[in-house]
């Protein structure tokens, strides 16, 4: 991607959950080295906890019950346009968005996702990597498209995966390397 200027590039953020890598990620478009400035932030739940962020850090949120996924993508999609959005980031954000929206976006939404993929897609990531008796398990930037956690991968960490791993000792750990990893991944996207 391509700066213009010294402007920064107006980026929404998807979240579900907990919002530990919204957090990051705020954290780091506020240094002056980020090319990106989150400016929305986007929850397909009302009881996200990472909502709080929007409050704390001043950025406007708007919560989409994805009932009708047809409609809320088009509204999401408005929502997007009128806040000049050039990026998105899917930060623990667990709906799939369709072939359309993601067409809209081409080459311009990135993911986050707790595995070294394309090993452990989708769900429950943690548990299966230990059940498999891998050695490693890690983290995943990638480019969104059509294909579940399947686009092209910008930057990976391992975490080597200890005697005695649970799934939830394992998440703590690889959600650390997470909040340092995307904002590489960014940096990266952008050649700085
Ligand atoms: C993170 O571990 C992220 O990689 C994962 O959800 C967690 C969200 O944590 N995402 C996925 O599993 C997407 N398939 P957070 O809300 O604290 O950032």
């Amino acid at each position: 991607m391509k700066l213009i200027g010294s402007k920064k590039v107006k980026t929404a953020v998807f979240i579900s959950g907990n919002g530990s890598n919204l957090k990051s990620l705020i954290e780091f478009s506020r240094k002056k080295n980020s090319p990106i400035l989150i400016n929305l932030i986007i929850s397909n739940n009302l009881k996200s906890r990472g909502l709080k962020f929007a409050k704390i850090f001043k950025i406007r949120k708007k919560i989409f019950n994805f009932k009708d996924k047809f409609l809320t993508e088009k509204k999401i999609l408005l929502e997007l346009k009128r806040n000049k959005i050039k990026l998105i980031c899917l930060a623990g954000f667990m709906k799939i968005l369709s072939k359309n929206f993601i067409k809209k976006f081409r080459g311009k939404i990135l993911n986050i996702h707790p595995s070294l993929l394309p090993k452990f897609k989708g769900l429950n990531t943690h548990m299966r990597a230990i059940k498999n008796n891998e050695k490693y398990s890690g983290c995943t930037v990638h480019f969104v498209n059509s294909k579940l956690d399947s686009g092209k991968i910008i930057l990976q960490k391992k975490v080597k995966i200890s005697k005695n791993e649970t799934s939830h000792s394992l998440a703590k750990k690889i959600l650390i390397q997470e909040h340092k990893l995307y904002p590489q991944a960014i940096l990266k996207i952008f050649n700085l």
